[in-house]
């Protein structure tokens, strides 16, 4: 599937759109340690070329609907008629439209925590793979355990824990567990 519309997304706190690469000096600024060690292919430190790297790649995912990475803007510190500061990013990853299902991956800059940016994007994020555009069955998120924050904005968003898995991250240094958490389209209905 090419030549699509890149989706935009509404929400009260956040919009979801697509990345430029004028958000790459944003990006690498907020790429700090505290963000990056829950993440597992981000490296640190992170620099403009990584975050122009990774834009780049978004761009040729969508094309290949392999994944949709959305630059997340926030509204919270905005003043009318200036642009939103993208604070972040998050992802529709390994999208596999036979099996109808993705991964979701997500990071805010930490200066926002804890505002309720996650928590909102990634309702929005679930409600956009179950929509008619994508039609996905099933969207799963692996966490390490460590992370409340995180296990908290999944389990906000009706994501249960279905396992533990231990894998190799190259990024991480060697095997590392992880918490896997799963919503299918069908919870929704329930
Ligand atoms: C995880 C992360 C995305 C959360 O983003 P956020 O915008 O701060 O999330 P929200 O503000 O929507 O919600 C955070 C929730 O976690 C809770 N929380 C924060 N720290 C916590 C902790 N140490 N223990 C338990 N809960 C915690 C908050 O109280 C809030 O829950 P509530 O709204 O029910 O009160 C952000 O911390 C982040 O980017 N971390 C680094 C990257 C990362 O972990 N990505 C996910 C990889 S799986």
């Amino acid at each position: 599937m090419t030549c699509r519309d890149f989706p935009k997304l509404f929400g009260i706190v956040v919009n979801l759109r697509e990345f430029s690469l004028n958000d790459a000096e944003d990006i690498a600024h907020l790429m700090s340690y505290n963000v990056s060690k829950y993440l597992y292919e981000v490296p640190n430190p992170y620099t403009i070329e990584d975050a122009i790297n990774f834009i780049k790649s978004a761009h040729s995912d969508f094309n290949s609907l392999t994944a949709i990475h959305f630059a997340i803007e926030y509204k919270g510190k905005s003043e009318p008629g200036n642009n939103l500061v993208c604070v972040g990013a998050i992802s529709l990853k390994n999208i596999d439209l036979v099996n109808k299902k993705a991964n979701l991956g997500y990071w805010i800059g930490e200066q926002y925590w804890n505002s309720g940016i996650a928590s909102e994007c990634i309702r929005l994020i679930i409600d956009y793979a179950f929509s008619t555009e994508l039609e996905l069955k099933e969207v799963s998120a692996y966490v390490f355990p460590e992370n409340k924050a995180s296990i908290q904005v999944l389990e906000k968003n009706g994501m249960k824990k279905k396992g533990e898995v231990n894998e190799y991250h190259q990024m991480c240094g060697g095997y590392r567990n992880s918490l896997k958490y799963v919503i299918q389209e069908s919870d929704r209905e329930r």
